[in-house]
């Protein structure tokens, strides 16, 4: 095992591609996982190779992704996949099966779970949550309940883990405009100024946006961190 390499599942991502850069300015050997059907896979190679990270093409699949890790031995795994609504049903049409949180944001999560959990040397794995997610069994919402699933997976894991739960994740660049995240990120982030003046901080401080750009320092800084073993980070706490 290499000191600090990197495996970052969700590489493409809006807060994947800022660790990916990041990561690699910071010199540390980056391995950004592209699915191989991306129909972007030479733009990302293009991409992350200008950063000096390289692209790991495996498939979704367990038994493939259990033999690419135990020939990268990753020191830090991050998994910072996920759908929307509006990708799961337009992906659910293309391919002719149901892709939704269940699917990806736990079964993707659970399945890279599963197979870093069999590398002889345990990497430490790094969970991007979402601020909200309850104690308990939530009912109603299939987002938290694919993170609470993950989180529970974690907790009673055999790796050293790290849950970090963000709230709203804002910056430039996205590419699926996202009109009704970026207002709810300006709504939530007037009305918390409003509560910070009136007594609210903790509130404000836990509820507030972050950036891409933000949020994958943290993740860099926390993952490396071996005092963040074993922890769940809050949002008030990647700042
Ligand atoms: N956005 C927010 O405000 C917010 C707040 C709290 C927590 N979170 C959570 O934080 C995580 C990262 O958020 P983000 O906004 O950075 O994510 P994002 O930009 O939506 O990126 C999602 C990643 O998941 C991958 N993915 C999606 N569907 C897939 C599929 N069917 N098969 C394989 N890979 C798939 C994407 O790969 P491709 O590029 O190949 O599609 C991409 O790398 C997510 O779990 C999200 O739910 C988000």
């Amino acid at each position: 095992m290499t000191a600090d390499n990197l495996f970052i599942a969700g590489a493409t991502g809006h807060t994947g591609r800022e660790l990916v850069r990041l990561a690699s300015e910071a010199k540390l050997p980056t391995l950004a996982h592209v699915r191989p059907d991306s129909p972007k896979l030479d733009e990302w190679r293009d991409l992350f190779g200008s950063y000096g990270a390289t692209v790991n093409d495996t498939p979704w699949n367990e038994e493939a992704l259990r033999s690419s890790l135990r020939s990268l031995a990753p020191a830090i795994v991050f998994a910072l996949l996920g759908t929307t609504r509006t990708r799961a049903k337009r992906e659910s049409t293309t391919h002719g099966t149901t892709i939704n949180y269940e699917a990806i944001d736990y079964g993707l999560t659970a399945m890279l779970f599963r197979a870093a959990s069999t590398l002889p040397q345990p990497p430490r794995f790094v969970y991007l949550s979402s601020t909200g997610v309850p104690a308990d069994e939530p009912q109603p919402s299939s987002y938290m309940h694919a993170r609470w699933k993950v989180e529970q997976l974690l907790l009673a894991g055999p790796l050293p883990y790290t849950i970090v739960r963000p709230s709203f994740i804002a910056g430039p660049g996205r590419d699926e405009p996202r009109a009704g995240e970026r207002v709810g990120a300006l709504l939530i982030d007037g009305a918390l100024s409003v509560a910070a003046v009136l007594g609210g901080r903790r509130l404000s401080r836990r509820y507030r946006s972050t950036t891409n750009t933000a949020l994958a320092t943290a993740l860099l800084r926390i993952g490396r961190d071996p005092s963040m073993s074993r922890r769940i980070v809050e949002s008030e706490d990647l700042r």
